[in-house]
Formats: structure tokens, sequence, C-alpha cells
């Protein structure tokens, strides 16, 4: 292609791709959505509002906890056991397992999830020679539960693939404790359960006092199959964020927001949402739900990517020869987004952009094609660290601490090259604009937050976490927030 039609091409792309870049003035409207969203939630939820979920979590470890204790941590088609040793002076040592998790038993009965679960336990509480003892179990769960106390959880949906239809609307501290009873020499007490936001919290906390707020970026499971990292394991498939809510009970408490569904019930970020974005929720297996969490974690971005691409071809803007392998549905992974990004955007190489490509069996990309690529890739990416400091801008600013911690964790904001700096300036702008730029906050990487918090809450004094803020007068179980017509568990078990 001659090279002026070449540059009309890049002119072309940037054109279409315009509406995925958010301005300052969109992202503050998108943090004051989500102010009233939370306040709403809070105050009760309702049909089209985001439902946000207390913990009964109201401490953060001080870093003198000491001990052994287990952790089980479910999120994804993987799942593991860890033993957790605290020493006391902010330091652990964990020693962990991985199990895989069938088709089979993420879409079957219920029970024998959890069966599955506790014969895992067994077989690596053996292996550690712990047969007989008695040791706490912190449980991290990362699914949307109604917490009746720190120790008893009601699932109110199943994400990421799960679909055991006998367990919506369970106690999910019931049935592991059902499945661990059944092995007689498992002397094991559920202490905690937890959401893996909660564990990433709580595990910083351990180590930095001001962390009051737990973010994860995550990746699809299949896409963590082609990366590695020291651990072999990536956290968490979705995006969700919990942080500690001072104003609403009677003493704080750390609260799940499950933010990956904000936007889906009132329609407040549909002023952004493209017609890829359209598509792909058209596409998804939820379609209409986890809206946030579709513009922003690393299951969906390369798939946008991908249908960005397609698009552009079908329009005749991009060449069809040299993209025609992006025709087959989820064949452009996240991980290729850090990839392509990792080509600074006036590189004259392009060297891990071809060195993909060429993988991928395009055997001449042009440097039009590759940047032409680069560019989609960074508007997507950018958009989702965006997003993605809208929302912690939001909430800082709920909490007005003068200083806070934010544990961070998800295999997106672990790989990307560039989302942790991205999100890091988005966010101090934000603050600026939102009037709160006297508020300091740091990112924390969390290491292993989600197994280590889940052990870690199990070691808080049980007297602070386990009782509920307050009754239903209806159920008699639980805090009813604001009152018996708010009251969660009845709302799910009416
Ligand atoms: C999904 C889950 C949420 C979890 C997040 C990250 O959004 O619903 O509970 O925290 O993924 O794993």
């Amino acid at each position: 292609m001659h090279w002026k039609s070449q540059e009309n091409e890049l002119a072309l792309v940037k054109q279409a791709t315009d509406c995925l870049i958010l301005t300052d003035q969109q992202l503050c409207a998108i943090s004051d959505s989500l102010s009233h969203e939370i306040s709403a939630a809070l105050a009760g939820p309702v049909d089209n509002s985001l439902h946000v979920y207390p913990t009964f979590i109201s401490q953060v470890p001080d870093g003198c906890e000491r001990g052994k204790y287990l952790a089980l941590d479910l999120g994804g088609t993987n799942f593991r056991v860890l033993l957790i040793h605290l020493k006391g002076n902010r330091h652990s040592s964990v020693l962990n397992e991985t199990y895989s998790i069938s088709q089979e038993l993420m879409q079957g009965h219920g029970q024998e999830l959890f069966d599955y679960i506790a014969l895992c336990l067994f077989n690596f509480v053996r292996a550690q020679g712990l047969l007989g003892q008695r040791l706490l179990l912190g449980f991290t769960f990362s699914f949307p539960c109604t917490q009746t106390s720190l120790r008893q959880a009601v699932l109110t949906k199943w994400t990421k693939g799960f679909s055991c239809a006998d367990t919506v609307g369970q106690e999910i501290g019931q049935m592991l404790n059902r499945a661990i009873g059944k092995h007689q020499h498992l002397q094991i007490e559920v202490a905690a359960i937890v959401n893996d936001t909660t564990g990433t919290l709580i595990s910083c906390a351990y180590q930095e006092t001001d962390c009051r707020m737990g973010v994860i970026v995550g990746m699809c499971e299949q896409q963590r199959l082609c990366l590695n990292n020291d651990t072999g394991y990536f956290l968490g498939t979705g995006v969700n964020i919990c942080y500690m809510e001072t104003t609403c009970f009677d003493k704080q408490m750390i609260v799940n927001t499950e933010l990956g569904a904000f936007g889906s019930g009132n329609k407040c970020l549909d002023f952004m949402r493209t017609e890829w974005d359209l598509r792909l929720d058209r596409h998804s297996i939820n379609t209409g739900h986890q809206l946030f969490e579709k513009m922003v974690s690393g299951m969906y971005l390369g798939e946008l990517v991908r249908l960005v691409v397609t698009d552009l071809v079908h329009r005749g803007i991009l060449d069809s020869k040299v993209f025609a392998l992006f025709s087959e549905p989820n064949c452009f992974i996240t991980s290729y987004i850090s990839q392509v990004e990792q080509d600074p955007e006036d590189s004259v190489t392009w060297e891990n952009t071809r060195a993909l490509l060429h993988s991928l069996g395009v055997l001449s990309p042009s440097a039009i094609d590759c940047k032409c690529l680069h560019l989609i890739c960074t508007r997507i990416s950018r958009r989702s660290a965006h997003l993605t400091s809208a929302v912690i801008s939001s909430l800082l600013r709920r909490m007005s601490r003068a200083r806070t911690v934010i544990g961070v964790d998800g295999s997106v904001y672990r790989c990307h090259p560039h989302y942790k700096t991205v999100m890091k300036d988005k966010i101090s702008q934000l603050l600026q604009r939102l009037h709160c730029g006297h508020l300091e906050f740091r990112l924390m990487l969390s290491q292993d937050g989600s197994g280590r918090g889940a052990a870690l809450v199990s070691a808080l004094p049980l007297s602070e976490q386990s009782g509920p803020v307050s009754k239903c007068s209806r159920c008699r179980e639980y805090d009813g927030l604001s009152g018996e017509l708010d009251c969660r568990v009845c709302a799910v078990t009416a």
C-alpha cells in the first residue's frame, strides 16, 4: 500500500475509535453515579441498583497475628488449599496446592463440588501431617454472597462460568461444613468466608496499616494458562472492589461492592457503551449483566479488540488479508494486548507486535498494520484503566481518609505493561477534579492476597467480627442495615 493511503488508514482507525476515549468530565460523572449507587445500595437495594454486601469484618490486622491457619480459595476453574503460618511480625509463610475443577463439577450438583473441595482439603491436611489437629479455616469464595455473619454466606448468583443450580440461595459455610464432616479425622472449623477483594484488602493491611480498599482486575482462566508467573496461579477472572465503609453501620465494616455489575441495572453507563460493547454483551452467556466487568476485566478486553478490528475490516479501513485471522471469536486473548503494548507507540521495528502477528500466522505485517493494532489495544486497555480509576476515586472520596493504601491484584493489573501507571496518574487527576486532591493514596500489589487474606481474617479476634450489626425482626438472623424491609436474608430466602 502507498504510504499516503497507509497514513490515511491510521487516521481512519483513530477517528473510528475516538469513542473509546473518556474525558475526565465523563469519568467524574461515572464517579458520581457510583457514589449515588453505593449510597442507595447501602440504604437498602432496589431492583435496578447495585447490590453491595457487608462482610462483617470491622477491623484490619495489626501485624501481630500469629499461628497456623488453613485457607481455601475458590474463584474460578482452579482452586487452592493453603496452610499459612503467621509469624506475628507482619511476616508469614505459605504452603499451597492447586487443584483443577472440571466442567462437570462447575455445572453439576452443588454438594458434589463441596465434597470434592473437602476431599482435596483432606488430602492436603494428610500430606502436611496435620490430620486430627484442630485448625481454623478461612474460605475465599469469590462470588456474590449475602453474608449473615462472618462464617455464613448465602450465594446470590454464580458468575464466571459456574452454574451449580442447587447452590444459589444456600448457605455456603453449611455446605462446606457438611462436606468436611464426612472426613472423620478433619478437625477443621470454618471461621470466615470472604471475597477475593476482601482477602486482598486484609492481606495488604497486614503489611500496611493504612490499607482500606481491595481491588481485583482479573483475567479469564484459559488465559492464565498462556502466561507464566512464579506461583503458576493467576487471581480473579472479574472486576470487583471492597472498601471500609464508616458511615452506614454502628461500627466500620468492609463492604463488597460486587462492582462488576455496576451500570447493569440503572443503565448509567449506557452513554459510553459502544457498538462493540453491545455486540460483546449480546453474544455473552449473561446478556445485560456484569456490564462494567465487560468493559474492564481481562476476561473481555481481548475479545473487544477483536470486535473492533473485525468491524474496521468490514468497513474497509483495515486490510482484510492481514487481519483475516481475527474473524474467529475469542482468538485474540487479553495477554496479547500486553504483548502488543510492550512496543512503544512510536516504535519503528514493532518487534513485539510483529512477533505476535507472526505467531498468529500473519507473515508480513506492515508498520502501519502494527501501529493500527497497537492503537486499538491501547485505547481498549486505557479505557479499562480509566474506568477502574473513576470508581476508585469515587470510593476514596467516599472514605475521605487523609491517606489510603489500595491493595490490588488480578492478572490485568499485574501483567499489562502500563496499567498501573495509567491508573496512578488518572486517579490523581480525578481526585483533583473531584476537589479531593488532598487525599493521598498508594497502589500496593497484593502478594497472594486471596489466600493469605482469608487465613488472616480467621486470626482476627472473633468477638469483633462474627456478630450481626443489628438483628432483623422478621428472620431474627441478620443485620437489616436500615430496617426489616431491607434485610437481605429475607430478600434472598423469600
Ligand atoms: C466476579 C465476582 C466477584 C469477584 C470478582 C473477581 O465479579 O462476582 O465476587 O470478586 O469476579 O474475582
